[in-house]
């Protein structure tokens, strides 16, 4: 899911065909980083250039053929009376897909990944006892999917005893601001309720990330419909096999079946008495939409979302 949603939400407003989608997931994917340690320098360069040579393609069919996206729109658009050239054009295409898709994808991973690790935060959101938009910041701050950016520096500055001159460049650590002690107390603290949460995710001044209401959008919807349908997470369990190579099922502790429970459950099957006190209105219509006749065994969850459980 994570890797759909911020995916598909930015080639909607790119109107990539759907057809290329999976392709320029792979090439976003590996322009900015590896699955592996020993990953190829050249291997990122290289997506590099085919992500820009996708979009040059893309542009001139939309110079052609217009339509109501906005690579068709940066191939119109007027900057005081001229238009962008198409350096200026493909360049846009190539910092919205890779912002609008790695980063928002790696703070929903890594956002799960720290529920997983903090059930006591997971078990007051899923309460409601924290507020979507404040668990956001938190999962924003803690993930910090953009760990640093580079500047120039415009003048001589001393900074904390370190002297930069003009025309030095400049890494900033957005990794090591967001758990800076001064700015956060507990920095090194998982806590979704964290306010204020001033953290440096999507940068600061002039480049501060254009899709920054976009990202949250999607990461609060994401994690509203985790409360909404996940009774409980647990790390995936690798399959005990010398033949298959795969993360089939979920433990999920003390639940039914323990080691064979997946741990999505459709929706008004809830295990967590809190969240029955205080069930959302959402939750409450969806509820009333969903609640099966009889509490099906679990592998027959599907059948009953389709209206075949139980038998007649
Ligand atoms: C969790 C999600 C996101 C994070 C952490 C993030 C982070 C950032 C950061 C740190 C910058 C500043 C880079 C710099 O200082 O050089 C930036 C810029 C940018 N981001 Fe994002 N971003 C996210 C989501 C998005 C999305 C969804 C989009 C697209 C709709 C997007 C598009 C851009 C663009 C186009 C810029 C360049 C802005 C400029 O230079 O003026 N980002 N982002």
């Amino acid at each position: 899911m994570a890797g759909q949603l911020p995916l598909r939400a930015i080639c909607d407003l790119l109107d990539v065909p759907p057809g290329d989608r999976r392709r320029l997931l792979d090439m976003a994917s590996s322009a900015l980083g590896s699955d592996s340690e020993h990953g190829l320098r050249q291997d990122s360069w290289v997506s590099r250039g085919e992500i820009l040579l996708y979009f040059c393609d893309l542009a001139a069919q939309r110079r052609v053929d217009p339509g109501d996206d906005i690579v068709s729109l940066l191939t119109r658009i007027r900057v005081q009376g001229a238009p962008l050239s198409g350096e200026e054009v493909i360049l846009n295409c190539y910092s919205l897909i890779l912002g609008g898709d790695e980063t928002t994808r790696l703070a929903l991973v890594g956002g799960v990944a720290a529920l997983l690790d903090n059930p006591a935060q997971w078990a007051a959101y899923q309460a409601g006892d924290v507020a979507t938009g404040t668990a956001v910041e938190e999962v924003l701050r803690w993930t910090t999917p953009t760990l640093h950016a580079g500047r120039t520096a415009g003048q001589d500055l001393t900074l904390h005893g370190h002297h930069i001159r003009a025309g030095d460049v400049v890494t900033l650590w957005n990794a090591s601001a967001n758990r800076d002690e001064r700015a956060f107390d507990e920095p090194d603290a998982f806590r979704l309720d964290r306010t204020p949460n001033r953290h440096l995710s999507f940068a600061y001044g002039s480049h501060f990330c254009l899709g920054a209401f976009l990202a949250r959008a999607e990461i609060g919807a994401v994690l509203e419909d985790l409360r909404e349908r996940v009774a409980e997470m647990a790390p995936a369990q690798r399959l005990y096999s010398n033949f298959l190579g795969a993360w089939p099922r979920c433990r999920s502790p003390g639940g039914p079946g323990d080691d064979a429970t997946a741990a999505v459950r459709p929706p008004g099957r809830r295990v967590d008495s809190r969240c029955r006190r205080r069930p959302s209105a959402t939750r409450r219509r969806s509820r009333a939409r969903a609640r099966p006749a009889a509490r099906p065994p679990h592998r027959l969850a599907g059948a009953a979302r389709r209206g075949r459980w139980p038998p007649r």
